[in-house]
């Protein structure tokens, strides 16, 4: 079990203003926010990071929406971090996901929900790596 997992704040989400309480729902879920970074995908790096997805039927859908807009990625560090973090998001489907995740709270679609959790430690590493070549640890 590794302590640390990725996420980003996807477009609809900074778009529509809700990154700072999207932030704060983390934090006061006890992970801390050890790496952050505002940016915009590129087609390329979009696809490079969804390439897992690449044979599936939304994949140039969900390229063209990462790139749509600016996006936040961060590094959050928490005991179980990985699966604790997607209990805290919800089901890919904002329609099915729990009361009080952040996909229930602040996700309109399948496409646009909201945030991005990694799902499993070794794409946190990865995914981690794809944004940030170090950080301070305190
Ligand atoms: P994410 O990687 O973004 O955190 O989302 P996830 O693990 O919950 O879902 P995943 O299966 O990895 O899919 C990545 C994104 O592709 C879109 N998607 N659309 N139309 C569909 O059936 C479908 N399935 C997935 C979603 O926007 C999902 O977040
Ligand atoms: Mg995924």
């Amino acid at each position: 079990m590794s302590n640390r997992t990725f996420t980003m704040i996807k477009p609809d989400a900074v778009a529509n203003g809700h990154s700072g309480k999207i932030l704060d729902h983390i934090i006061q879920a006890g992970f801390k926010v050890v790496a952050l970074k505002y940016t915009k995908l590129t087609q390329e790096q979009a696809g490079a990071f969804y390439t897992v997805h690449k044979e599936r039927p939304f994949y140039g859908e969900l390229v063209d929406f990462m790139t749509s807009g600016p996006i936040y990625a961060a590094i959050l560090e928490k005991d179980n971090a990985v699966a604790d973090f997607r209990d805290l998001i919800g089901t890919t489907n904002p329609k099915e996901a729990a009361s009080g995740t952040i996909r229930n709270l602040y996700a309109k679609s399948i496409d646009a929900n909201a945030i991005h959790g990694s799902d499993s430690d070794e794409n946190a590493a990865i995914e981690g790596n794809f944004f940030f070549s170090s950080f301070e640890r305190f």
